[in-house]
């Protein structure tokens, strides 16, 4: 099985991603790591790991579409069966999600569908779910589809964020779950199959 990582950031998922897969020697590798900027620090991290990388910018071509293809080629030449965005602030077009249905997914830093959609990323999720006030947070990991955020949601795990004093409290405490959980979807993806039926995904054993 191969799996694509999608990042635009540092790449701790990504790390916790490969070093999980290194570690318990699943059958499983990301033969290439993809991002939409030269300067993600992901790409640093892949070549200590030996990981092939490709940049691609969406600015590079005039449509989405285009943008697509462009992925669809790298996905194809490295043979992937899964996509794991991880820090992947670029929307996935509709051709790629199209060819890789229910089989791209995304990890959220907070509990969705609050706290989610266009422009929710990185530290602007921990300043909302801080100024909100509210007492636990946590991770979403979901199935992508063509709205920001709003796709089937695959896991879900809180933490309670009461004696959080500053968003960056709460961030450091999402990412410990983070680096917990979405490494272990990439187990489940293996040994499982996912069943959507509307907003619900069902896990039914392969055997
Ligand atoms: C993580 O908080 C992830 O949930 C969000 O973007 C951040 C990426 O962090 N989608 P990293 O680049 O994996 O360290």
């Amino acid at each position: 099985m191969k799996i694509a990582v999608l990042a635009s950031g540092r790449g701790s998922n990504f790390r916790a991603i490969q070093e999980h897969i290194q570690s318990e020697k699943l059958d499983c590798e990301i033969p290439v790591l993809i991002c939409d900027k030269p300067s993600a620090g992901a790409l640093e991290l892949a070549a200590r790991f030996g990981i092939a990388t490709e940049v691609i910018s969406p600015g590079q071509f005039s449509t989405p579409d285009d943008f697509g293809a462009a992925l669809l080629n790298a996905l194809t030449e490295y043979r992937v069966d899964f996509i794991f965005l991880a820090g992947y602030l670029r929307k996935i077009p509709v051709n790629v999600i199209e060819r890789f249905s229910n089989r791209i997914f995304n990890i959220h830093p907070a509990l969705l569908p609050s706290f989610g959609g266009k422009g929710m990323y990185g530290k602007r999720v921990h300043e909302a779910v801080f100024q909100a006030g509210v007492k636990v947070s946590g991770i979403t990991i979901h199935l992508v589809n063509s709205e920001y955020d709003a796709g089937p949601i695959v896991l879900q795990k809180c933490v309670s964020i009461e004696e959080c004093a500053s968003p960056e409290a709460i961030a450091a405490k999402v990412l410990i779950l983070e680096h917990k959980y979405y490494p272990q979807i990439v187990d489940l993806i293996l040994s499982q199959k996912i069943v959507v039926n509307g907003k619900r995904v069902i896990w039914r054993d392969q055997t």
